[in-house]
């Protein structure tokens, strides 16, 4: 196959199911130019060394101002400036400002003050699922888990859920890139009306704060002291709702469906639980969630025998580096007991993942439960339909066959 075409391949719906081979195509050349004159960076070692790079940017709109003939500049103007554009889209010093504030709070006292919570919930998912002798593992508990942790996390009321759940699907095809532009304004839209709710929100926390994240952003002093506007705390907390909808959820189904893949592994999990978080680890660099993010050059870039020019769009294939031969023995094998399982799949560097502890405390539960509770659980077919969307990859349905839902 052509190899300037391979990267299309990837992000054609019909070959979301195994995307695999594909990678290794494109692990052939580290560094490929593809027909529209995207560089996709398939290897391990040169996706470290540009997700480590400063003159490699988050910020396509700096790509834009490229292609616009304007001067792709260093600090962070906007051309096309979008309201609900937040930090992880941004380069430092804006990035750095925003992720600090963040970090501040999403303290571990925060996360793991949680964890009795969340496993109560985990409980509860599965109660509800008793009487049952068949499960869909998305929409009765991947998705309603997470769902309701960042609710709690940001303390918005779990009701409005249906209205977020149908904008934050929206927002996360267009971590896609899009050409025609169509995702992006769809996506624009989507983060806007999102933006409108969560403003309301915050105005109500203001008056009544509550233990949650956001009073707690408010009850610092931040915003008095202009280290954050408020517009920039409304994009925040999208960011957050979304990140926290849609990433998870593929982690656990993900993860359910290797485990059903690979039963003799479901069945040492059942076991021994405590293993869960090499399970979680194993599981992310196995089939990750999120496949790969887009990137802008700043600069010229040599590497790996290739030089990408200034200003074109970057594609880093976190899940392709995750299955480099080169720095994993045998990547195409599920393996819990992987020694040094330094993956991508939260990324790295300045813009690594601020939901990966709150991530892997969810899976960890979800994966103990799965295996204790769920007897002799089968997949009823082992051809699945995927969500929309390349990079945020995940089943829309993963149907279970279980003889019973024992109690907890
Ligand atoms: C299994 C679940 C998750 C996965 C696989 C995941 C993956 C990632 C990846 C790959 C990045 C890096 C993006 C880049 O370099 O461009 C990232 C960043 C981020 N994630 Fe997650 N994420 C997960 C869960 C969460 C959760 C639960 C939250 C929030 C509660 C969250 C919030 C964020 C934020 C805010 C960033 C941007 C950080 C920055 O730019 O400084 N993530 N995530």
């Amino acid at each position: 196959m052509n190899n300037g075409n391979l990267f299309a391949q990837v992000l054609k719906q019909e070959n979301r199911h195994n995307p695999y081979p594909l990678y290794a195509q494109l692990r052939e050349t580290p560094v490929s130019i593809q027909d529209d004159g995207t560089y996709v960076v398939s290897t391990y070692a040169e996706i470290r060394s540009l997700l480590f790079d400063p003159r490699v940017s988050s910020d396509e709109e700096k790509n834009l101002a490229s292609k616009s003939g304007s001067e792709v500049s260093s600090s962070n103007e906007h051309p096309n400036q979008d309201e609900f554009r937040s930090f992880p889209v941004y380069d430092p010093p804006d990035h750095d400002r925003l992720r600090s504030i963040v970090v501040n709070q999403f303290t571990a006292e925060r996360i793991y003050g949680l964890r009795s919570w969340v496993e109560e919930l985990v409980k509860d998912e599965l109660d509800k699922s008793r009487e049952r002798d068949q499960i869909d593992i998305v929409d009765d508990f991947a998705y309603p888990l997470p769902v309701t942790v960042i609710c709690k996390i940001l303390g918005i009321p779990f009701e409005d859920e249906e209205f977020f759940h149908e904008k934050s699907t929206v927002i996360a095809t267009s971590a896609d890139p899009d050409p025609s532009g169509q995702n992006k304004r769809r996506s624009k839209e989507a983060r806007s009306q999102l933006g409108d709710y969560l403003h309301q929100h915050i105005k109500k926390l203001r008056q009544h704060p509550g233990k949650d994240l956001l009073s707690a952003i408010m009850a610092s002093g931040d915003l008095e002291a202009g280290r954050i506007s408020e517009q920039e705390l409304v994009a925040m907390s999208v960011i957050l709702l979304i990140g926290g909808h849609e990433t998870t959820v593929n982690l656990i189904t993900n993860g359910m469906l290797t485990l059903l893949r690979y039963p003799e592994h479901l069945e040492r999990l059942r076991q021994d639980p405590d293993l869960a978080p090499r399970f979680v680890q194993e599981v992310l660099r196995f089939e990750p969630p999120v496949q790969f993010r887009t990137r802008t050059t700043l600069a010229d870039i040599e590497i790996a025998g290739t030089v990408i020019p200034k200003g074109v769009p970057l594609v880093l294939m976190l899940a392709s580096g995750n299955r480099d031969p080169l720095h994993f023995n045998d990547p195409d094998r599920f393996d819990p007991d992987r020694q040094n399982n330094q993956h991508f799949s939260f990324g790295g560097s300045l813009h690594l993942c601020i939901g990966a502890p709150l991530a892997r405390m969810e899976g960890e539960l979800a994966f103990r439960a799965l295996a204790q509770r769920l007897q002799s659980p089968r997949l009823i077919e082992d051809v699945l339909q995927y969500r929309q969307g390349a990079s945020l990859r995940g089943p829309k349905h993963l149907l279970v066959k279980v003889d019973a839902v024992i109690d907890a």
